[in-house]
């Protein structure tokens, strides 16, 4: 059978996401590749856990009743502002196929979270990429130019993914103000808890006067639950009415549902949870920079550096030594590296180690090569 007949045309030209390498083996791997939070899942949650799998013959409470009813609290918004998902990806997805048809545009920062761009693709729409500026900071005025009569979105990962920066309060305001009603801005505050900046502003404060804002939310980072796959997309009720239209059934589990609801009562393991991103981005940056590699400050739990040699030899060299990294060669930074803080000081090191000592590996063959 040629499947080709089949498939729809435009996913021809669509590359899946690449996720980090997973760990199979039994070496004793530092997995910084995939903004993980090392210091694993709150003990509260482990518990929680083991009580619903006793109950997993159950299918999940559709609508998340308890868990929505819970989010409003923490966030002051009636529960029909938002939706749970089964991670922010999946809400991704569900904004996208609401939202963008054949030949719509979407504009995103480039590089950005790549979810942005597979998402539009799957919908065959035009992915404009606006590049972020020379700090890493994304480049807001760009993005609001770019903005047509046939933009449906404007995205926004603010902290950015993989640049690890922010966008301060008053460009996001002119970002809003410049999108005006023309197009949906969707507000991705994936890594919200683990910024200090003062100048930083969630998309909450816009929810009442904008109804084309939407805020994306995950727990995989704070919470350390990016495998049970949970997060919340915030919205005007009547954005939530609508995404509820393409939502799978049941799509948040029921042990996702459970760890979340456990969670959000742990405030010892938030607290702890950002102190320790915001001690290891410092240590980490210290290490890199003592060690004279180039980074971006970070305001996340994760590090782009330049590595100055090729990423992706560099990544696969560390692998071998049981430290996975992520090359950012495929998002067009060549030499550029992210990787998210370990839970350690020992992990930092071991981390700066393999990295100098890979670093020096490539360099030394790549001298042999261009000696000969
Ligand atoms: C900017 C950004 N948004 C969303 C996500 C995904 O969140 P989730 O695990 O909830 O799908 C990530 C994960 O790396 C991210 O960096």
């Amino acid at each position: 059978m040629d499947l080709s007949k089949f498939v729809r045309p435009h996913l021809d030209a669509l590359h899946p996401y690449v996720p980090g390498k997973p760990i199979r083996e039994e070496r004793n791997i530092l997995k910084l590749a995939s903004n993980e939070n090392l210091l694993g899942p709150p003990a509260s949650v482990v518990e929680a856990l083991r009580k619903a799998a006793e109950r997993v013959h159950y299918y999940p409470d559709d609508g998340s009743a308890l868990l929505r009813q819970r989010l409003a609290d923490k966030f002051s918004l009636e529960p029909d502002m938002l939706l749970p998902v089964a991670g922010c990806a999946e809400g991704i997805y569900y904004i996208s196929q609401t939202f963008v048809d054949d030949g719509d545009e979407v504009v995103v920062s480039h590089p950005g979270f790549s979810i942005f761009n597979i998402a539009g693709a799957i919908q065959n729409a035009k992915v404009v990429r606006v590049p972020v500026k020379d700090d890493f900071t994304p480049d807001t005025a760009g993005l609001a130019e770019a903005v047509t009569e046939n933009t449906k979105i404007v995205w926004l990962d603010n902290p950015n993914n993989p640049c690890s920066t922010i966008v301060r309060r008053p460009e996001v305001e002119e970002l809003i103000s410049k999108i005006g009603g023309r197009a949906l801005f969707v507000h991705d505050e994936a890594y919200v808890d683990f910024v200090t900046d003062p100048g930083y502003v969630s998309g909450l404060e816009y929810l009442q006067e904008h109804e084309n804002v939407i805020i994306l939310r995950t727990f995989s980072k704070i919470y350390a639950l990016a495998g049970l796959r949970i997060g919340v997309i915030i919205a005007r009720p009547e954005v939530i009415a609508a995404l509820h239209k393409v939502r799978m059934p049941f799509n948040v589990n029921a042990l996702a549902q459970a760890a979340l609801l456990a969670a959000l009562e742990d405030e010892e393991y938030h607290r702890q949870s950002v102190a320790m991103a915001i001690e290891m981005r410092e240590q980490m940056g210290k290490l890199l920079g003592e060690y004279g590699f180039r980074y971006v400050p970070s305001h996340t739990n994760f590090l782009l550096f330049d590595a100055r040699v090729d990423s992706v030899e560099l990544a696969r060299e560390m692998n071998e030594q049981g430290v996975f990294v992520r090359p950012m060669k495929g998002a067009g930074l060549a030499t550029w590296v992210r990787a998210s803080v370990p839970s350690n000081i020992v992990d930092c090191h071991r981390f700066a180690d393999t990295l100098v000592e890979c670093q020096r590996r490539l360099l030394e063959r790549q001298g042999g090569e261009s000696a000969q």
